[in-house]
C-alpha cells in the first residue's frame, strides 16, 4: 500500500505511469465515456481548511470512476480533542478505500497516514500540495509537448505549492527558478532535500523577477499569504509588491504561459489583464486537477 504525502513519494517513472492513466481517462471523459473502474469504492475527504478545486475534483473523480466521495468536515472531530488522530485513522480506514486529507499541519497528515490501513493522499498541507504540482506539470506537458530541460519560473512565496512544484520539476528534469524576497525563499533543509532526491536538479533562487522569467516556458504564482498566514497579510503584501505578475513582467517572456493554482487574489499577486489574458492557462490547470487525481486514485487503488 502506498501514500502520496509529498511528490517524491512517487518515482519519476511512477509519475509517468500516473500521467498515462490520467491521459487515458481524460480522453475517455472528453469522448463522454466514464470508466467505472471502482464500483462501490469510497474516498473519504477529510478537510480542515477551505477548498473548491481539490474537494470537488476528488469527489467528482471518484463518482466518474463508479465509486463515491464522502466529505468529512470539522464535525467529525479530526485533529481535535475529541479523539486521537491514530484512533480516527484506524477507524476511518475500516470504512473507506482511500483518504484524501487537507490538513493544517503536515505532521498531522503524516500521523494520519501512519495509522491508516488504506492509501492517504495529501490534499494540501502547510508543507506541500503534491496533487497540484502533478496536475500542473501534466498541464504544461499537454501544452508544450515536453518538459525536460525547460525552465519553470515561480514568482512568489516559497511555500507549499512552490515546494511541490520544485520537487516535481527536479524529478522530471525541468529547471526551476524561484523569484522571491530572501526571507520567503526555500530554506537550507529544503534545498538539501531536493539535492538528495535529484543530485543534478537545477534550482535557482533570486530576488530579481525580471531575470527569473527571461527563459521561462511557464511563469507561476500563488497567493502571498496562504491559509493560516492571514495575520501576516499586510507584511507580506509590502514584501511581495515588486513580485506582482503584471503585463510589464510578462512582456519579458511573451512566449511563456501564465499559471496559478487558484484561488487568486486579483490585483495582488496577479493582475486581471494577466490572469484573464492570452498567456493564462489557469482554468485548464484547474480542470486537469480532476483528470490527474483520477489517474492517481486509479494508480493507488491498484489499476496499473
Ligand atoms: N488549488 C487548490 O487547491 O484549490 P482549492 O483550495 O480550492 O482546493
Ligand atoms: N498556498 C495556498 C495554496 C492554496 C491552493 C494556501 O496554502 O493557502
Amino acid at each position: 500500500m502506498r501514500h502520496l504525502l509529498v511528490v517524491e513519494d512517487l518515482t519519476p517513472q511512477e509519475i509517468e505511469g500516473v500521467f498515462a492513466i490520467s491521459q487515458d481517462l481524460e480522453t475517455k471523459y472528453t469522448a463522454g465515456v466514464r470508466d467505472a473502474l471502482f464500483p462501490g469504492r469510497v474516498l473519504a475527504l477529510v478537510f480542515e481548511k477551505q477548498s473548491l478545486r481539490t474537494r470537488v475534483s476528488f469527489q467528482t473523480a471518484m463518482v466518474h470512476l463508479g465509486g463515491s466521495g464522502l466529505f468529512l468536515g470539522e464535525d467529525t472531530g479530526f485533529a481535535s480533542s475529541r479523539e486521537s488522530i491514530d484512533d480516527f485513522s484506524r477507524v476511518l480506514s475500516e470504512y473507506v478505500d482511500c483518504i484524501a486529507c487537507r490538513s493544517k499541519s503536515h505532521a498531522t497528515l503524516k500521523q494520519l497516514a501512519a495509522s491508516s490501513s488504506v492509501p492517504v493522499i495529501n490534499a494540501l498541507s502547510d508543507f506541500s500540495h503534491p496533487c497540484q504540482a502533478l496536475a500542473d506539470l501534466y498541464t504544461l506537458r499537454r501544452h508544450i509537448g515536453r518538459l525536460e530541460g525547460l525552465t519553470f519560473t515561480f514568482v512568489g512565496d516559497g511555500n507549499n505549492v512552490a515546494r511541490s512544484l520544485a520537487i516535481a520539476c527536479a524529478l522530471l528534469g525541468m529547471r526551476f527558478i524561484l523569484a522571491a524576497p530572501r526571507q520567503y525563499q526555500f530554506d537550507e533543509s529544503f534545498k538539501k532535500r531536493v539535492a538528495s532526491l535529484a543530485p543534478d536538479a537545477f534550482i535557482e533562487q533570486t530576488e530579481d523577477p525580471i531575470a527569473a522569467v527571461q527563459d521561462a516556458v511557464a511563469v507561476y504564482t500563488d497567493v502571498w499569504a496562504s491559509m493560516g498566514q492571514e495575520k501576516e497579510r499586510e507584511t507580506r503584501q509590502t514584501a511581495f509588491q515588486p513580485y506582482q505578475i503584471n503585463s510589464k513582467l510578462m512582456a519579458h517572456c511573451p512566449n511563456a504561459i501564465f499559471m496559478h493554482c487558484l484561488p487568486a487574489r486579483r490585483g495582488e499577486e496577479v493582475t486581471d489583464e494577466v490572469i484573464d489574458g492570452p498567456q493564462s492557462v489557469v482554468v485548464t490547470q484547474a480542470a486537469n486537477r480532476m483528470h490527474v487525481q483520477k489517474g492517481l486514485l486509479a494508480w493507488l487503488l491498484g489499476h496499473r
